[in-house]
């Protein structure tokens, strides 16, 4: 750094873009610029001949030598898509979130990308945003694991191997909290909140190693995110000790000026660079700006001393210096046998099976099945959102999965598109319906009606699938609704309609042969709702770990919408904290998700009713599988601190253990309670652990379970 230039360590500074569709000679400017040392890093080059001639342009051509690095949104699969983040955190099994980013980065390095903006570790507590889709899910513990699971893959063990590829822990911070759902909407969390909810999956991503970071486009509490001294000085370089280096998101330095903090663009890069933002995505503030302002002594050359150093350091922790050039031999490795294997077995574990009457699944051999929906064969939308390197080519459809299989009675859409309203292929279908013994209808969204920009302010089945569902449910066959979405989708006007649902995410290039093998019974779905599902849009933000508030809502006293008198006197009825037509509860809990057998909770035992903080206590319950096949249960322990010197949530999730049990089999399983399972974060902003009363549950989801309690003395 001794011998940069005020303009070279600038130039580290930038990430240029060029599009990915770029073809022909690379543009002179461009490799001009990199020549100058006029760029720190790249997005979407994807043009393997433009990575390898700007890097040597870097490398050989330039004053410093510094090698670039090159970025992608790599979030579920390069080409091998994976489902979609929310349907990897509904397997509730980190190894999958581990085994999805160390296969996307074995695929995406070999094209030369070395750093992906994810893992998306926002916590999102409500349908209606369409990055729900991407989130980990509501819950800041098993986010936390997932975010391990994801930075760890996706870098691997040797930083410097070819095939680590830098992790981006993203949105910094408070990004799910958009107002209303609306992207990209204000912020309000106060400081605990942000504690204990929406920092714990940043702090795992730092403690597992994430060599980046990413500012989010909101405010939080009135000041952007992007250049925000508290979040990104205090507590992400001073509490967490993050020394990789935080890159803005697209164009959110100079969004600083229509946020209203920054009357111009070189405001909105003093207020960057001083909050400690390292690298600045596409806009060109820095790059413009940052001369004059450290001319100008508004920014210390200390201050952008400490940028520069930030970003040298990823570089040379990824053995960038040594070794800047792509593995140029390794672009076979695209869908590998072990790659699909493992996209299959991601989307099985990540189906979530919601209700299952007479059984109707598994499809009983000697069954014949039609398969009917917009989504039976989409194999675009099967792939969900972010997934610019997936190929629709290369997804198995469940048409295709199912085709040439026994149970196959044949195929009719119904509609052409998840929003199409035309019913003219309803005849059909419904033809289709009658000749079989068991309707599969592949329902939900297009990927494109989920993920960024893409909230929604109804989330029921778009189109006109209800209608369909419907008629096709009066010709008496059972009906099983498969839906294919980024988010929980609304289905209270149809699930009567309707004798099964499995939830199958956005399932990725194998989502056909996962939901062949669900479906049919080869496999069991394996997930659990990582969000709480609602029953309607209206009862957003919803989510299982909230206050009891000084009214909680209670089934003995609520009174429903049709119950009110005619004429009623004012009244506050029912007194508690509800929706008089939509109630109080969801339509499914968070951690709520069926399997092909049944599961008996036992007596609950803890080791005393006491525990001090130097204790551990030891909660177990014995689990029974009732069912008739062998089958694996999500067994979850939740907690709750009944007096807080702030109020504290109902229920949290602090553990939970996958059990596989025969038919018939109980096994015993045990948790250990420790004082970390019981801190948070009150007023004084510092973690405390209270003495009081606490309760366990152990149970299927956050709304059943076996209760204990014990005293923290
Ligand atoms: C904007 C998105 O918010 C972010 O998640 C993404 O990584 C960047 N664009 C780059 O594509």
């Amino acid at each position: 750094m001794a011998d940069m230039t005020l303009e070279e360590k600038i130039g580290q500074t930038a990430m240029r873009g060029t599009s990915s569709r770029v073809k022909g000679a690379l543009p002179e400017a461009l490799k001009q610029s990199v020549r100058e040392g006029r760029a720190g890093a790249f997005l979407n080059v994807m043009n393997t001949d433009y990575v390898d001639e700007l890097q040597r342009i870097a490398v050989e051509e330039s004053a410093s030598g510094i090698p670039l690095i090159f970025a992608r949104d790599i979030i579920h699969g390069f080409k091998t898509i994976f489902p979609i983040p929310i349907g990897i955190s509904a397997t509730w099994d980190e190894e999958i979130a581990r085994t999805a980013a160390r296969i996307s980065a074995i695929e995406g390095t070999s094209v030369g990308i070395r750093w992906t903006f994810a893992p998306m570790l926002d916590i999102a507590r409500d349908s209606r945003w369409g990055r729900i889709a991407e989130s980990v899910g509501e819950d800041p513990y098993l986010g936390s694991l997932m975010a391990r699971g994801y930075v760890e893959g996706f870098q691997g063990n040797d930083l410097t191997d070819p095939t680590s590829m830098a992790a981006c822990a993203k949105h910094f911070i408070g990004y799910g909290a958009a107002e209303g759902g609306r992207d990209y909407n204000t912020v309000v969390i106060h400081e605990p909140l942000l504690r204990n909810v929406y920092l714990p999956p940043f702090t795992a991503a730092v403690d597992a190693g994430a060599l980046t970071f990413m500012s989010a486009f909101n405010e939080v509490n009135g000041m952007p995110a992007t250049g925000n001294q508290f979040l990104l000085k205090q507590v992400l370089r001073d509490e967490l000790a993050f020394n990789g280096f935080v890159v803005s998101d697209w164009n959110s330095v100079i969004e600083m000026v229509s946020h209203g903090v920054a009357r111009d663009k070189k405001q909105a890069a003093e207020l960057a660079a001083k909050a400690g933002l390292d690298m600045e995505m596409t806009s060109q503030a820095y790059e413009k700006n940052l001369k004059a302002l450290v001319e100008e002594g508004k920014v210390s050359m200390e201050q952008l001393d400490f940028l520069v150093a930030n970003i040298l350091r990823v570089k040379l922790k990824m053995g960038l210096f040594d070794n800047p050039y792509r593995d140029k031999d390794r672009s076979a490795k695209f869908y590998q046998k072990e790659h699909l294997e493992a996209s299959k077995d991601a989307a099985v574990k990540s189906m979530v099976l919601l209700k299952n009457e007479e059984e109707v699944l598994p499809v009983a051999s000697g069954k014949k099945v039609a398969l009917i929906g917009p989504l039976s064969d989409a194999p675009h939308e099967q792939l969900g959102t972010w997934t610019f390197d997936g190929e629709k080519d290369k997804s198995v459809t469940p048409l295709q999965a199912f085709k040439n299989a026994v149970y196959f009675a044949g195929h009719s859409n119904g509609m052409a598109y998840s929003r199409d309203t035309s019913e003219s292929m309803y005849e059909e279908a419904l033809a289709l319906a009658n000749s079989a013994d068991v309707i599969l209808f592949f329902g939900g969204e297009e990927a494109i009606l989920s993920g960024e920009a893409h909230s929604r302010a109804n989330i029921d089945l778009p189109g006109k699938q209800e209608k369909l569902i419907k008629k096709l449910a009066a010709t008496g066959k059972p009906i099983v609704l498969v839906i294919m979405a980024g988010r929980p989708i609304t289905i209270t006007n149809i699930i009567d309609e309707v004798d099964a649902v499995l939830m199958a995410w956005h399932p990725g290039t194998m989502g056909g042969p996962a939901l062949y093998e669900v479906l049919t019974g080869v496999q069991e779905p394996g997930g659990r709702l990582p969000v709480t599902w609602p029953k309607t849009a209206g009862q957003m933000p919803l989510y299982y770990n909230h206050k009891n508030t000084g009214r909680p809502a209670d089934s003995s006293s609520f009174v429903h919408i049709n119950d009110i008198p005619v004429g009623a006197w004012q009244s506050s009825l029912g007194n508690e904290s509800h929706y008089i037509d939509a109630g109080f509860t969801p339509h499914f809990p968070f951690g709520y998700g069926l399997t092909y057998s049944d599961f008996r909770y036992t007596n609950i035992n803890s080791s005393s009713p006491t525990m001090t903080v130097e204790e551990t206590l030891e909660v177990s319950v014995e689990v029974t599988n009732t069912g008739d096949r062998q089958s694996s249960e999500v067994v979850q322990l939740y907690i709750r601190d009944l007096v807080g010197t702030l109020t504290r949530p109902v229920r949290e999730l602090k553990d939970f253990k996958r059990v596989d049990l025969e038919a018939g089999e109980t096994k015993t399983v045990s948790f250990q309670i420790t004082k970390q399972d019981l801190a948070y974060v009150n007023h004084t902003m510092k973690t405390v652990v209270e003495p009081g009363d606490f309760e366990v549950w152990v149970g299927p989801n956050a709304m059943e379970g076996l209760k204990v309690a014990f005293e923290l003395k």
